[in-house]
């Protein structure tokens, strides 16, 4: 995978804006890498938001009892109705709190099987931020891309 040719969606899904900041993050460790990204509130779109998008992000926090962020939930919705996305790469960042233990980071688990289900291909571990962790979410989120991708921008 290189920089030239793959364009990065990051798509955030959050209830308090948390993972919007952590999207922010992301972005600006993909930017740097020289990849071009689009960072895109999941408010209001189809699948046909991922059409342009190489490798897609997803940024997402935990709510309810494993739920997707309301904002989220008619995206993954039409996802989960089926849609291919053979071809595309993805990661996810998933922010939650260790305290629900039963459901902690629900919402990128989900995440994760529903896309795999599409056909897309996770390139990195899904990371788990946990809001009782004590460590910066943002902080995490962009130490976490910067980690993964240096390695795809060589190719790795
Ligand atoms: C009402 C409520 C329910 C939550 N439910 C879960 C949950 O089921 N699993 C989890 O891992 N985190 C849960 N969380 C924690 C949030 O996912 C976490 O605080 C996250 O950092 C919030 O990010 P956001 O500001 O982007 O929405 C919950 C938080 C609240 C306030």
């Amino acid at each position: 995978m290189s920089s030239d040719n793959v364009r990065v969606g990051i798509f955030v899904a959050t209830m308090t804006g948390l993972a919007e900041m952590c999207g922010e993050e992301v972005e600006d460790a993909l930017t740097s890498a020289g990849f071009h990204c689009e960072r895109l509130l999941m408010d209001g779109l189809g699948t046909d938001a991922f059409d342009e998008f190489g490798l897609i992000v997803i940024v997402t926090s935990t709510y309810g009892h494993g739920e997707i962020p309301d904002n989220g939930q008619a995206l993954f919705a039409a996802v989960e109705a089926g849609v291919d996305l053979s071809g595309k790469t993805y990661a996810i960042f998933a922010l939650g709190d260790r305290t629900y233990a039963d459901t902690f980071c629900a919402a990128g688990d989900r995440w994760d099987a529903v896309l795999t289900s599409c056909g897309a291909t996770r390139i990195v571990d899904i990371e788990r931020q946990d809001a009782s962790s004590g460590t910066l979410a943002e902080d995490v989120a962009g130490e976490w891309a910067a980690g993964w991708v240096g390695q795809i921008a060589r190719g790795g």
